[in-house]
């Protein structure tokens, strides 16, 4: 039961030995293959033609489709091919915070007919927004604020029938607001959206009355900083569900409708900069209102509008040179969220009382540039008064006759008093060192104005932290910095994600949360609205910290051969690390102990069994590797480098090198160098040894000379496998996954065999590489294994078809399906198919007993070698002393 996953594996590689790779859907390959020929900073593991098999970062699939491509924030640059269209079955696309992706975004996206989110925040994008994004008839999602595009609001996005999330703000959009006309589409037609958001664009013409009906189920029309005139339509309200309104910072004129109270569930309002004339709005009845902002509209003069006082949930008064005179009404004072009153600029007479029952939230009152000539001070109060520009400040020294510098505390999130982290890390708030993902939350309407109460902030820690754990991301702690109002009214602040477990983030965690911020997973709590955020790049992945920026195509040999369980090892590895800084800097380290830094008091256990594996120190890896050479880089990986380094015996080695430190797996660290360590089998890769010394983690192989097969299938590494050879590999490959089946103890399900983690020797012998992703047998739960099957059809070079014995592929054929059949009972074991694969050898006239030729000999040499004397290095004398008799079928 438990090994039909490695007979499904060795089918892969079966199939791979007759010339062929890859599951996924060959348009998404080729599509993919495109998009990344335009693209710098992709991820180091986008390589091979099997995305969905290899788990490019970033990459969801579903079967052998791409159904996702999530890239927020990796620094990703270039522009988006036309040939993203190749990706037919794609729903998700986020390129979210990475500015240097630019140009214009290509009409063929308007091909992706099952596109639900189209994700593009905070990017370089330019040009006009496609019409042709009209068919994406799929569409829920739209966010393409913070980008370049310019021209007119495609009205074919009116035929978005299920799009629910429209944000284009902060582009260069112009021209008006499309409504339908006749056949053509228009934005009245979104009867499902909530969200309009087209601030900070240059839109302008009147706000088409037509455009708002009692159908609509909008909560938030955000049209702030354009260039829309004419008045507001008495049409707006008609849409009962408004709750956000910003029509701010335009050029509206003529009076506001009557209708706007109707608009009863608005808790923030938004008319201010505008040419607004006639009577101050009539407010009464919007009880929810939160914030309300009219400032700079020349109304009519007018007295103290009697709804001032009867807003319950007001928080933020602000009507700055707004024509009202006349004397404040005490009741105002006494609502009891208010914060902030700004009613600067106006007309305001007679004496300023606060009374006595004000407010306990009352932040600021700002009354400067008024006619207040006096000031009822009752006892002592609290809240911020500024009443410069009165008659009562004329001469007057008074607190409130000056300009306080700032008047709004701000928040941090209280961090303990840490020590200093070296190099470029941050203290958590938890004082771990570490590189956080950091960025700008902006909120475009707040509930509230004071700035600085901690109980509204951490409320919104606490959203973030519930989120990314509901997710399953690997986050530590956030922390929110610095919130200050910016020119556009918009409550901004500094947000830093600290990963868990390790002092960096991988890709996969980047792209994700980033993900659940560009998409609005992440909902903050009541009173923040709506919001986006603009993430900065991640520098720091531990392929990036190093300062190596090349290009993955450049990362072969090595590299991905042994690249993914290297990955995790030393992502486990680095965990040592932070700990073990940490203890520096509080003990001096026993450079002598190699383990020094394994403690056993957090669960790692004692110092590892090895045997055979050898301990470097981080000098003698440097001289061997020529100080790190960049002659010497033979490929990287997520988890750092891996350098070609020779021993002092000649003997050459592949050295990987972890970049960054964590801080968790010393367990699993050390349970996985005892393993690879006590793995010996001449079709294994075998680990040379390791090093975790001056703070650097590095694992030391065995070097394989003509790399992966892969390599050598592609013709990449310039060997000609004919049948003969690939028959061989075959059997090594078999034999060496048959070893960690049957033999190793406890028993190893690979898991991951495939053309890329089988390396060849000088001799063409094949060795399995990345065990040590494998799980033990003896820890498998129930015997449960993924049995999915992967490889697709086999192609036979006909070269190679002709170069062979009769018989012997259909016999390969043959054996190869046998490994595939859907019940375990009708597969055959590691062993039957090592015999199998002998067999066919033999009946091919070749010993498979027999030494590999090496790869510069021809055909013809290496059959010739078919006579060569038997070596007496049996195949399993290899150190662990293992005798063909004990090579068993199960
Ligand atoms: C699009 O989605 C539908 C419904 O989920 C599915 O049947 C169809 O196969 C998808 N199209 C592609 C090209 O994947
Ligand atoms: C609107 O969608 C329909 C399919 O539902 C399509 O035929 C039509 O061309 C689209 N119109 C525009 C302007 O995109
Ligand atoms: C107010 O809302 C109701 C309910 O939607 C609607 O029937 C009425 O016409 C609206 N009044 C105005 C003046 O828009
Ligand atoms: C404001 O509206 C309310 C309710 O619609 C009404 O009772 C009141 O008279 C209005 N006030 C003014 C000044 O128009
Ligand atoms: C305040 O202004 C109002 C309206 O302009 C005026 O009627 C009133 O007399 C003024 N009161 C004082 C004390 O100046
Ligand atoms: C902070 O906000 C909370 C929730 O809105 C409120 O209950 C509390 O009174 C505020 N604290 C201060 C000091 O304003
Ligand atoms: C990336 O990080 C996530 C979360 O910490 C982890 O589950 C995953 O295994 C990591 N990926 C790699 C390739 O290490
Ligand atoms: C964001 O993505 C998640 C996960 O795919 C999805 O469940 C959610 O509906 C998306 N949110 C929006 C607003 O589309
Ligand atoms: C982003 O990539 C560019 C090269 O494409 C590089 O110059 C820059 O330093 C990178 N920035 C970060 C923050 O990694």
């Amino acid at each position: 039961m438990m090994c039909w996953r490695v007979h499904l594996c060795l089918l892969v590689a079966l199939v791979q030995v007759f010339g062929i790779a890859a599951r996924t859907n060959t348009d998404d390959f080729v599509a993919l293959k495109s998009l990344k020929e335009e693209w710098e900073n992709i991820p180091p593991n986008w390589d091979g033609d099997d995305p969905c098999g290899s788990n490019w970062d970033g990459i969801s699939c579903s079967n052998d489709r791409v159904v996702s491509i999530t890239l927020a924030s990796i620094n990703l640059s270039g522009h988006l091919s036309s040939d993203i269209e190749g990706l037919s079955a794609l729903q998700t696309l986020d390129l979210s915070y990475n500015k240097g992706m630019t140009g214009p975004l290509p009409s063929s996206i308007g091909n992706l007919q099952n596109l639900s989110s189209l994700i593009l925040v905070g990017c370089g994008f330019s040009g006009p927004i496609p019409s042709s994004i009209g068919s994406l008839q799929k569409l829920v999602y739209l966010s393409l604020n913070l980008n370049k595009f310019v021209g007119e609001i495609p009205p074919s996005i009116g035929n978005l029938s299920n799009l629910y999330w429209l944000d284009l703000a902060d582009n260069k959009l112009s021209g008006t607001i499309p409504v339908s006309k006749g056949s053509t589409p228009g934005l009245d037609m979104l009867v499902n959206a909530k969200h309009f958001h087209f601030g900070k664009n240059q839109l302008s013409g009147e706000i088409p009355s037509q455009l708002f009906s009692s159908k609509l189920t909008l909560i938030h029309l955000l049209l702030e900083s354009n260039q829309l005139s004419g008045s507001i339509p008495s049409s707006l309200g008609l849409v009962q569900s408004l709750e956000v309104v910003r029509l701010d910072r335009n050029s509206l004129s003529g009076s506001v409708p009557e209708s706007l109270n109707n608009l009863t569930s608005v808790q923030e309002l938004f008319l201010a900069s505008n040419k607004l004339t006639g009577p101050l709005p009539n407010l009464t009845g919007m009880d929810l209102l939160n914030y309300v902002d009219l400032s700079n509209n020349p109304f009519d003069v007018t007295g103290i509008p009697p709804w001032i006082s009867s807003l319950q949930s007001l928080t933020s008064l602000i009507l700055e040179n707004t024509h009202i005179e006349g004397r404040l009404p005490v009741s105002l004072f006494s609502l009891f969220q208010l914060q902030t009153v700004g009613l600067k600029n106006n007309r305001i007479n007679g004496t300023l009382d606060i009374g006595s029952n004000y407010s306990n939230q009352l932040q600021l009152i700002d009354l400067q540039n008024n006619f207040v000539d006096s000031f009822a001070q009752r006892g002592g109060y609290s809240p911020q008064i500024i009443l410069v520009g009165n008659p009562i400040c004329d001469g007057g020294t008074e607190n409130y006759c000056t300009v306080p510098q700032q008047t709004n505390s701000s928040y941090s999130t209280p961090t303990k008093n840490c020590f200093r982290c070296d190099s470029a890390k941050t203290a958590s708030p938890a004082c771990k060192c570490a590189y956080p993902y950091s960025g700008d939350l902006v909120f475009r309407a707040p509930s509230f104005s004071n700035f600085g109460n901690i109980t509204i902030f951490a409320s919104l820690e606490q959203k973030l932290m519930a989120t990314f754990r509901s997710h399953s991301q690997p986050v530590d702690s956030v922390t929110v910095n610095n919130p200050t109002k910016n020119v556009d009214g918009y409550l901004v602040l500094n947000l830093q994600v600290f990963p868990s477990g390790q002092d960096h983030f991988n890709r996969t965690g980047i792209t994700r949360i980033g993900f659940i911020l560009s998409n609005q997973t992440f909902k903050p709590p009541s009173g923040f609205g709506p919001f986006y955020f603009n993430g900065d790049n991640y520098p720091n992945f531990a392929d990036l910290a190093a300062g190596s920026h090349k290009s993955p195509s450049s990362s072969i040999i090595i590299g991905s051969a042994v690249g993914a369980s290297v990955l995790v090892l030393l992502l486990l590895l680095a965990g040592v690390y932070a700990l073990r800084q940490k203890r520096r800097a509080e003990t001096a380290v026993k450079k002598s102990d190699p383990f020094g830094s394994w403690d056993p008091s957090t669960s790692s256990g004692g110092v590892p069994q090895l045997k055979g594996a050898r301990c470097f120190s981080f000098e003698e890896l440097k001289k061997y590797s020529n100080n790190f050479s960049e002659m010497n880089d033979i490929g990287s990986g997520g988890f750092g480098k891996v350098y070609r380094g020779t021993l002092p015996n000649g003997r050459l080695v592949a050295i990987k090198r972890a970049q960054q430190g964590s801080s968790q797996g010393g367990l699993e660290f050390k349970t996985e160098i005892e393993l690879l360590s006590r793995v010996h089998h001449k079709n294994l890769v075998s680990l040379v040894g390791f090093c975790f010394d001056h703070g650097e983690q590095m694992l030391v192989y065995e070097y394989m000379i003509n790399g992966t097969l892969r390599d050598g299938l592609t013709g990449r590494s310039g060997i000609r496998l004919d049948w003969m050879r690939r028959l061989r590999i075959a059997l090594g490959a078999a034999r060496g996954v048959q070893y960690l089946h049957d033999l190793a103890d406890p028993p190893i399900i690979h898991r991951d065999i495939k053309s890329n983690n089988i390396l060849l020797d000088e001799r063409l012998n094949a060795k399995v590489a990345d065990f040590g992703l494998s799980k033990l047998m003896g820890e498998t739960e129930s015997g449960h294994v993924t049995t999915q099957v992967k490889g697709t059809m086999g192609v036979l070079d006909p070269i190679v078809a002709a170069n062979m014995a009769p018989g012997s592929v259909e016999k390969f054929v043959d054996l190869a399906l046998r490994c595939v059949q859907e019940s375990g009972l009708n597969r055959p074991t590691m062993g039957e198919v090592t015999k199998e694969i002998e067999y066919i050898m033999e009946l091919a006239g070749l010993n498979p007993n027999a030494e590999s030729a090496s790869a510069s000999e021809s055909y013809e040499e290496a059959k010739k070698g078919f006579d060569h004397p038997y070596t007496n290095e049996s195949l399993f004398a290899y150190s662990g002393g293992y005798t063909p008799s004990k090579l068993e079928p199960k």
